[in-house]
């Protein structure tokens, strides 16, 4: 086999068989295969596009590329949730504790925020104490003994998507279908869960502007998963705004906690009544959505996903004290108001350029060695929908410099660019388009 005349196949829309892939991503991991043929490959992939069969054979090739884990020593349908990333998603520091605490085992391997969009791990770990670097035997103990565990990867899971994904973001090869769908799956499936629920964005904020795309990736990543014997669903929903109130890690930890208490921000909440309602029916604790609804609203009413939360905390050594007071959560030095100049409603609040502020705070990172301030962050007080008057708070912004700096004009100039007020009334707009199941797309109007 020759890679030359793989690439030359692909290039010309030609269909590559499983051993061709196998041989391709075998060399590519052992570095036989050099950057530049796979760079060939990955621009062919780019325009040609992959058959469902093909992107299932390089997604399993990518899994054999390095260890994966069983959790086969935990009782119970493991079902783990992904979101392909937004502006503020605080859905896993609020689903994992919720499922949990609802009988569905929660081994969760979760990551660190890149560019805009957050990440759990960096979220968690505002938590004064948590330790996120369990290895996989304590994190299986752990989820045996009280049904849940958040932890950093620590095995050598997927090395060819390391080696790819790098190679990508160099070649403006990111943003190929197959090469996101395989990359994604290939992770979730080493990380060993027996059924998933993806959580696909679309919008401003997210990697998928467009709705159709977005169903389109959610399609072909149901495919993959269910061709490797797992139940996947994918629920196609809006991050045109970022979701909830908080963007920043020990305010998103903050909001995630209210939102376990029953006070949190409607959409966030009912983001996570969705997923959550999937995710027990995938793993047998519900019979239908709207019982797996049932059950997380006593969940939360009772105080059992709260709980749930402090017992997560406990394990991995945190300050459980967070649950039931914020002060020992990290704090800006200032906060400074961003005000409304205009009268009228809010039409459009851009998930991407609040991220962007986020950013230049320091609440996320621009390459992966970069610090994050957990402390820092923006609190929205108008979203889409909401009327204002000049002069009302749009947003607040905290900040770990002085309220006079370059940085804080910065910041608050983004928010001021991010919000557009109009005169006429607007709806609040629709958080769940539709979701993708192994019969299909389902759209929601
Ligand atoms: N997230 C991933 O893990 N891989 C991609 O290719 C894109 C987003
Ligand atoms: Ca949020």
């Amino acid at each position: 086999m020759r890679v030359y005349d793989l690439i030359l196949k692909k290039r010309g829309g030609g269909e590559l068989s499983r051993e061709e892939i196998n041989y391709l991503i075998a060399g590519y991991t052992a570095g036989t295969i050099p950057d530049y043929q796979l760079s060939a490959f990955a621009m062919a992939v780019y325009f040609q596009g992959m058959t469902d069969r093909e992107m299932l054979d390089l997604t399993l090739a990518m899994v054999g590329s390095g260890d994966t884990v069983s959790l086969s020593k935990i009782p119970g349908v493991k079902v783990d949730k992904h979101s392909t990333g937004g502006v503020g998603d605080t859905t896993t520091l609020v689903l994992a504790p919720l499922v949990a605490a609802a009988g569905v085992p929660v081994a969760k391997m979760a990551g660190r925020s890149l560019g805009h969009t957050g990440g759990t791990l960096d979220k968690l770990e505002a938590i004064p104490g948590f330790q996120s670097s369990l290895s996989i035997d304590e994190m299986i103990k752990a989820v045996q003994t009280c049904g849940i565990a958040v932890v950093g990867q620590t095995a050598n899971l997927v090395p060819a998507d390391k080696k790819l994904y790098a190679l990508r973001d160099v070649t403006a090869t990111v943003d190929s279908l197959p090469l996101i769908a395989t990359s994604i799956m290939s992770k979730k499936l080493a990380a060993g869960a027996d059924a998933f629920v993806l959580d696909v964005k679309t919008g401003d904020g997210a990697f998928m502007k467009e709705l159709e795309e977005a169903f389109t990736l959610a399609e072909a990543m149901v495919e993959i998963g269910t061709g490797a014997g797992r139940e996947t669903i994918a629920v196609i929903t809006n991050m045109d705004q970022p979701l909830g109130w908080a963007v920043g890690n020990a305010l998103e930890v903050k909001e995630a906690i209210l939102t376990l208490q029953g006070k949190g921000p409607v959409d966030l909440a009912e983001l996570c009544q969705v997923l959550g309602s999937w995710m027990l029916l995938l793993g047998g604790k519900a019979t239908c959505l709207q019982e797996g609804r049932k059950i997380l609203e006593q969940t939360i009413a009772s105080g059992a996903a709260l709980d749930k939360l402090r017992e997560l905390i406990r394990l991995q050594h945190g300050d459980t004290a967070v649950v039931d007071d914020f002060s020992p959560l990290p704090r800006a030095k200032v906060t400074v108001p961003v005000k409304a100049v205009d009268r009228g409603y809010v039409h459009r609040l851009r998930a991407e350029t609040v991220g962007r502020a986020a950013m230049a705070l320091g609440a996320g990172r621009e390459t992966k060695d970069d610090p994050v301030d957990l402390a820092v962050g923006v609190v929205l007080v108008k979203k889409v929908g909401d009327r204002v008057d000049p002069g009302d708070e749009l947003a607040m912004i905290h900040l770990n410099c002085a309220p006079e700096a370059p940085l804080a004009a910065a910041a608050r100039g983004l928010i001021l660019e991010a919000y557009e007020v109009k005169p006429a009334p607007v709806a609040k707009p629709q958080l769940i388009f539709g979701y993708v199941d192994r019969a299909g797309r389902h759209r929601i109007f």
